[in-house]
């Protein structure tokens, strides 16, 4: 596409109005600023235009550098000949008028301009950290000249999108239009009424905004402090600060000197190729072969849940929270009575922490509606069945829910694990049917588990994967097997944590390597802060069902002892009271020693290098048998999986994109030498050896065989 096709230039009356067009979201890829640059030099050389407007045609303003080009070597404009310096430059007024997104170098555009009036449902932000850079097209400079330093700081580490009302206050922008205005218009007016106002008022000379901050260091080291914890292993956040900090101790220009070495420290880390890898992954999880463009999901205005249990009162807040009324079914008035406390509770916590309010509060309240009967949720859209995972119950749920549910109601089991076809054989629409996984607190937790029956229609799935993003989760379809995508390529991880243990292995020791990795708590603090009970009741179920099930006596032992985590004081690690602080405990290490030297394993010392290993490979081994199995789409969806449903750290990509790091090839290597030293458990998928064989990333793997 040329120039003139990306960005326009159009005239209402004596106001040039430069149109940017680049679908969908108007990014600023090749030519976009060039066709800006280009409008804005004709506009300033017409003596009929007078002021000039710069807007988004389509959904959005301008959301931000096309990030695609990141990484790929592509040159720098130079300083001094980029959108910004020509409207530092100009001669005429500039009004951005914003709607949708004014992200990146949306924000850094707006802000080269002088004026900035937004639509109300308009959001404004500076994200770049979240994808492991920093704003470098002089928004460290200007966002703190324009709004002061404290508050640019905080926007700018955290990356957080502003609303347009927000954003008023702040002072990013000028004016907003009311809902329902005309952005065009308004800004037309507004470029009209400024037309003769000089000096023209630039963001880059409002120095006094950031004068005399050189001399409180102590805001930027504060910061450094806060953050320290969540942004561990990275370098993206504490380049901001450096920058905004830039904005304070330096002239302008030098400060955008400074932002352009900060910035070019970044792009090519592999923190930011990793978060570039996620936020495309995250989008990738949306295309779905069978789903067809003429594939319309079907729209879910209402939901039941069936269980009022830990998980099924969570799935119905996230339904109220998103404003969907929601009928939560128990037959039991007691169990109901502690489900409904413990909505009201989760609610009430929010509020004392400052993140709800009382009214918005009473309003979600008020969409969940507790019913005793089966009956009284025939009408709804969609119904997720939560109860306990045991199938026989589960296809009595699905009898009573195929009586009763409208026609073309989505029936969906919240199941972890079970067979989602045998739940759908029970029912004559085995097409309506299919697994809707939530993760605990599934109020608070991003990820939707979407399993696909041998049945289920793709207008079903498709239906499912946008109730999931109504309901503000990343829903990520897989097939059908034992555990799924997630829990199956999880389990590996968990088996090897234990025969560790087994090895002399000390959870401190484990949890410290998984720490240090980037996840914010390590398997056995995770393991005590959940309980010990519920894992432990369910082996001995498992032992009681087959001869041939695999003890693990160092954790029964624990349990024996009573110590089933944090609400006992004792676990893996032991807790002084009031105190979550996990402290390494001289009980468990001799429990570990003795059960180690019970089953004959010859004392071992771990590297950190092996633990980590050994836990993560041998999920990376499961996930290519499930690509295998062509129960996943993409080796990305594992990514996306393991991102949001268990606190992988973002900025490693997730599981595969990590292993791609390492390389398909050494991932091949250590698995088969621990397979012969280990045996049959550590079998190389057959995919892992096609995929060394060919040398091809675990990125670019196929699903199925081959
Ligand atoms: N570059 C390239 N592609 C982008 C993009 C960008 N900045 N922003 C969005 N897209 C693409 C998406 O990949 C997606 O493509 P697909 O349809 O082929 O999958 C499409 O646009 C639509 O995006 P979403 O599905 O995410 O649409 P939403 O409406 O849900 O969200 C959004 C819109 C909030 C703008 C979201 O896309 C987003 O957060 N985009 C990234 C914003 C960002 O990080 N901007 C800063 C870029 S870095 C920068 O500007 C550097 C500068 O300082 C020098």
């Amino acid at each position: 596409m040329s120039e003139n096709e990306l960005v326009r230039l159009e005239r209402d009356g004596d106001i040039g109005v430069i149109v940017v067009d680049n679908p969908p979201v108007n990014a600023l890829s090749p030519g976009v600023p060039e066709g800006i640059i280009a409008s804005l030099n004709a506009a300033n050389a017409d003596p009929a235009i007078k002021a000039i407007v710069l807007i988004g045609a389509g959904r959005s303003f301008i959301a931000g550098a096309d990030i695609r080009q990141f990484g790929k070597g592509r040159p720098r404009t130079p300083l001094g000949q980029r959108t910004y310096d020509v409207m530092d430059a100009g001669t005429k007024p500039i009004v951005a008028a914003i709607h949708g997104y004014a992200l990146g170098g949306g924000l850094e555009n707006a802000m080269g301009c002088h004026y900035r009036i937004a639509a109300h449902s308009a959001k404004v932000g500076l994200p770049e950290v979240l994808i492991g850079i920093l704003p470098g097209g002089g928004g460290t400079q200007r966002l703190p000249r324009l709004i002061g330093a404290q508050k640019a700081l905080e926007l700018i580490v955290t990356g957080r999108h502003v609303p347009a009302p927000e954003a008023l206050t702040l002072g990013i922008v000028d004016a907003v239009v009311p809902e329902g205005g005309n952005l065009r218009a308004a800004a037309v007016a507004m470029a009209r009424a400024k037309a003769d106002i000089r000096p023209l008022p630039r963001v880059r000379d409002r120095n006094q905004q950031v004068a005399g901050l050189a001399a409180n260091p102590g805001m930027f080291d504060a910061m450094r402090k806060s953050i320290a914890r969540k942004a561990r292993n990275q370098k993206a956040p504490y380049n901001c600060i450096l920058a905004v900090e830039a904005a304070c101790t330096l002239p302008f220009e030098q400060g955008l000197a400074r932002e352009q070495e900060l910035f070019l420290e970044l792009e090519n880390l592999p923190e930011a190729r990793a978060l570039r890898y996620a936020f495309f992954a995250e989008r990738e999880v949306a295309r779905i072969p069978e789903v067809t463009p003429d594939i319309h999901p079907r729209p879910i205005a209402s939901a039941a849940v069936i269980g009022a249990g830990t998980m099924g009162g969570g799935i119905a807040m996230s339904f109220a929270d998103f404003g969907i009324p929601v009928k939560i079914l128990e037959a039991s008035p007691e169990a109901m009575a502690r489900g409904m406390e413990r909505i009201r509770n989760n609610y009430a916590t929010s509020v004392k922490r400052g993140s709800l309010t009382e009214a918005a509060m009473a309003e979600r309240l008020a969409l969940i509606e507790p019913v005793s009967t089966f009956e009284a949720i025939g009408q709804a859209d969609a119904v997720i069945e939560a109860i306990f995972e045991e199938m026989g119950p589960k296809k009595e749920v699905f009898t009573k829910l195929d009586a009763v549910m409208k026609e073309g109601a989505l029936l969906l089991s919240n199941t972890s694990a079970l067979n989602i076809d045998e739940i759908a054989s029970v029912t004559k629409r085995p097409q309506d049917v299919a697994g809707a996984h939530f993760f605990s607190p599934a109020n608070v937790m991003k990820l939707l588990e979407v399993v696909k029956g041998a049945h289920t229609s793709p207008t079903t799935l498709a239906s499912v994967m946008k109730l999931g993003r109504d309901i503000g989760k990343i829903s990520v379809a897989c097939g059908n097997c034992d555990g799924f995508l997630a829990n199956r390529s999880r389990a590996p991880f968990s088996v090897e944590t234990i025969i560790m243990l087994e090895e002399g292995a000390l959870p401190e020791q484990i949890d410290k390597v998984m720490l240090d990795f980037g996840y914010p708590m390590g398997p056995f603090a995770v393991g005590d802060l959940a309980g010990l009970d519920i894992g432990w009741a369910s082996r001995k179920r498992r032992a009681a069902e087959n001869p041939n099930y695999r003890k693990q006596p160092i954790s029964d032992r624990l349990c024996e002892l009573g110590r089933f985590g944090q609400k006992t004081g004792a676990g893996w690690y032991r807790y002084e009271k009031g105190d979550r602080t996990p402290y390494p405990d001289p009980i468990v290490a001799d429990i570990i020693r003795e059960e180690s030297a019970k089953l004959g394993n010859p004392p071992h010392t771990f590297t950190d290098e092996e633990i980590l290993r050994r836990l993560l490979f041998a999920s990376v081994n499961e996930a290519c048998k499930i690509l295998e199995e062509n129960i996943a789409y993409r080796s990305s969806d594992v990514d996306v999986m393991w991102l949001h449903g268990f606190g992988f750290p973002r900025y490693r990509g997730g599981l595969m994109h990590w292993a791609d790091t390492i390389g398909v090839q050494e991932v091949y290597n250590q698995i088969s030498a621990w397979h012969q030293r280990y045996g049959s458990r550590w079998a190389p998928a057959q995919k892992l050896r096609d995929l060394a064989a060919t040398n091809t990333s675990f990125r670019d793997a196929k699903p199925g065989r081959g």
